[in-house]
């Protein structure tokens, strides 16, 4: 008779993001006369720009004609993308990446979950706490990560690095040496971010230990410091420590199109193996890339128009992530993030879990957030609230949250 993978049988609960969405759709149920404002999931409100709108129309009508029809997808993804991203994400930044070390797939999500494939059952990895869910949950189904104690909230063999108020958010140096190291920078959920010169200490303590860091910058669009690195390739030695993977989804709004990329270069061998080569292998069986009309679409987020409206986008997300911060200062809470990133970590009050600050800010502003302590056991006690939302909303969860 089959056996089920039994790592499955250990991951506690539902995606977090599942269960928020069943809690706030009993109470919609429950409460059906109440306008909640969803400033939850990091989902974008704002619609995709007329310069990538454009090239989906074109590549939709090449698609509907014999001489421009186009079936699979390159392996790695058209070249036409893998270029426009090695000149406008790498080298315009000084960093040196090659077009066949960037593997286009259909988003970050996907990849963060899928890279550990690649790494030894018995590897250690080391994860921010509080940390995106997929990260910890994607190395509980290949077993690597022990087991569950409910009364600590972690995996007993998953090295994790307190990120939190008192040491500004920034991850130290584990006691124990992992052999994989994630990081989140600008950070989800935290909102806060290092700089590069503390970036540029992580890749030497990788290269020093043998250790390779897995870098999810899908947030960098929304760095506004100059001292803060755009891709971990500005680092010196990254290129042997480091893969980073990149999303469409917020820079462009493309968390419905879905489209991401994943640098492996070619240095980085473990054992005499090449993880690019690894990598390339695994997505020639098991994915067949995404679709022409998306990559299109990624492409004209290069473009000269694509990149000026854009720009606009983002700043219009960022105006809401002040409006957060400013509005929750005037409070009385006590805010992070919101700088670099799209989302604003607060304090719950004084006595109040996490989740009893949701249901609190659910029942009495119908706003609806993230508790903190779904990211880890060091998120208990603060919040999390997106700046993903229209303006109008944000502004009224905001005026909301101030009568309370
Ligand atoms: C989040 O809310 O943390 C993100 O939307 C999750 C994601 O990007 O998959």
């Amino acid at each position: 008779m089959l056996r089920v993978n039994e790592n499955y049988l250990k991951l506690p609960g539902s995606y977090l993001f599942s269960t928020i969405g069943k809690k706030v759709s009993a109470y919609a149920q429950a409460n059906p006369e109440k306008e909640i404002i969803r400033l939850g999931i990091g989902d974008v409100t704002q619609p995709l720009a007329p310069a990538i709108i454009e090239a989906m129309h074109r590549a939709v009508d090449e698609m509907g004609s014999p001489e421009t029809f186009r079936g699979y997808a390159p392996d790695l993804g058209y070249a036409f993308l893998r270029d426009a991203i090695v000149k406008n994400d790498y080298e315009a930044r000084g960093c040196q990446i090659y077009a066949d070390e960037i593997f286009v797939s259909d988003g970050a999500k996907s990849d963060s979950a899928n890279i550990q494939e690649l790494f030894a059952g018995d590897c250690k990895i080391a994860v921010c706490d509080p940390v995106y869910p997929v990260y910890v949950d994607s190395n509980v189904m290949a077993g690597r990560t022990g087991t569950f104690e409910e009364r600590t909230g972690m995996w007993s063999d998953v090295i994790y690095m307190p990120c939190v108020m008192e040491n500004q958010f920034v991850p130290e140096f584990p006691k124990e040496t992992p052999d994989v190291i994630y990081l989140c920078l600008p950070n989800n959920p935290t909102g806060t971010t290092i700089t590069k010169s503390q970036l540029q200490e992580w890749v030497d303590y990788a290269n020093k230990n043998g250790a390779l860091i897995i870098y999810d910058g899908a947030y960098e669009a929304y760095i506004s410091r100059e001292e803060v690195a755009h891709s971990i390739y500005e680092c010196d030695g990254a290129r042997t420590c480091a893969i980073e993977l990149k999303s469409f989804s917020k820079n462009a709004g493309f968390t419905g199109v879905r489209l991401g990329y994943t640098v492996v270069p070619k240095e980085l061998k473990f054992g005499g193996a090449s993880l690019r080569d690894m990598w390339a292998r695994r997505h020639g069986t098991k994915y067949n890339g995404a679709p022409y009309i998306v990559q299109r679409a990624g492409e004209a987020v290069y473009s000269e128009a694509g990149k000026k409206q854009l720009k606009d986008q983002v700043a219009y997300y960022m105006n809401n992530a002040r409006v957060i911060y400013d509005g929750l200062k005037k409070a009385g809470y006590t805010v992070f993030g919101g700088v670099d990133a799209p989302y604003i970590w607060l304090k719950t009050p004084e006595g109040m879990s996490s989740w009893e600050f949701f249901d609190y800010l659910l029942e009495r502003a119908n706003v609806v957030g993230t508790p903190g302590s779904g990211f880890g056991p060091s998120g208990e006690g603060y919040f999390r609230l997106t700046a993903f939302s229209s303006f109008e909303n944000t502004s009224a969860a905001l005026a909301r949250i101030r009568e309370l």
